[in-house]
């Protein structure tokens, strides 16, 4: 069992996140993309269960998030939606889906929220796409920020190192985060930005200010699920802290059950009809 300290079956909704950073409780969100995990990690606890673009790497062994398409990104949500009763499920809109135009925004995010059944989206970028978020909003639908390294735009960027190290890019980050609250996000990802930047952008903010690799001063953290479990041993940044090591239970159990097999000491007389 999880040594977690929910003690409350009470539905995650994007009011309760405002609520538990006025309070000054610290939001605990990972990603999901399957059922199964989704129902464990929802009864452990965890209060935002995002359905990352980090499905085109983890799930479908991509190099980048750009591939995963639309359809494949409901898919993920529809099974993850259904292994969830407490957390808030977030969905990750896909490269190509928002930045063309904003009705062709306000379409995908529809269709995420009518065929999946997720409860928000989450977009990436600031001024550049303003409209877009804008019009998604105007339909009702809840939208998180997502700023500082931003994966889906890897090919301008060209590493995956620390984002807003200089002033510019710093001064750029604080003006979109605050126009994102403004239009009417719920709260805001920022990914891999020095701490001090993202400790003033959440104490300037008043919606919920979620960090990966952002340090401690903001509102909550996010992780990939099989970073922190331990099932993808080949990602190591210095932010990712592992609670588990997956891929070691894994090998030694399907190495147990491949000498069983071979063995035929599995199945034993028990285990038959
Ligand atoms: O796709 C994803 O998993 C994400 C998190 C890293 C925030 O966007």
């Amino acid at each position: 069992m999880s040594t977690n300290t929910v003690d409350n079956k009470r539905k995650v909704t994007t009011s309760r996140l405002i609520e538990m950073k006025q309070r000054g409780e610290k939001i605990a969100m990972l990603t999901a993309y399957d059922f199964s995990m989704a129902k464990l990690i929802d009864e452990a606890g965890i209060d935002v269960i995002l359905v990352g673009d980090s499905a085109s790497n983890v799930m479908a062994g991509n190099m980048t998030t750009l591939p995963i398409t639309l359809d494949q990104m409901i898919y993920h949500a529809k099974s993850v939606i259904k292994g969830t009763q407490r957390a808030l499920v977030v969905c990750d809109m896909p490269f190509g889906t928002y930045q063309g135009n904003s009705k062709e925004a306000l379409a995908s995010a529809i269709r995420i929220m009518k065929e999946s059944h997720a409860e928000a989206v989450k977009i990436e970028g600031g001024a550049e796409i303003r409209e877009s978020i804008e019009r998604i909003l105007t339909a009702g639908i809840p939208v998180m920020g997502h700023l500082g390294l931003t994966p889906q735009s890897i090919n301008k960027f060209g590493t995956y190192a620390v984002r807003a190290k200089d002033e510019a890019e710093a001064e750029k980050l604080i003006s979109d985060a605050h126009m994102l609250e403004e239009i009417g996000c719920f709260a805001l990802v920022l990914e891999k930005i020095p701490a001090e930047l993202a400790t003033k952008v959440a104490s300037e903010l008043s919606i919920p200010v979620i960090g990966i690799g952002a340090g401690g001063g903001v509102d909550g953290q996010v992780l990939v699920m099989h970073d922190m479990l331990g099932i993808n041993k080949d990602f190591s940044p210095k932010f990712l802290r592992r609670y588990a090591d997956l891929s070691t239970i894994i090998n030694e159990a399907v190495g147990n059950y491949i000498n069983d097999v071979k063995n035929r000491d599995f199945p034993n007389e028990n285990e038959q009809y």
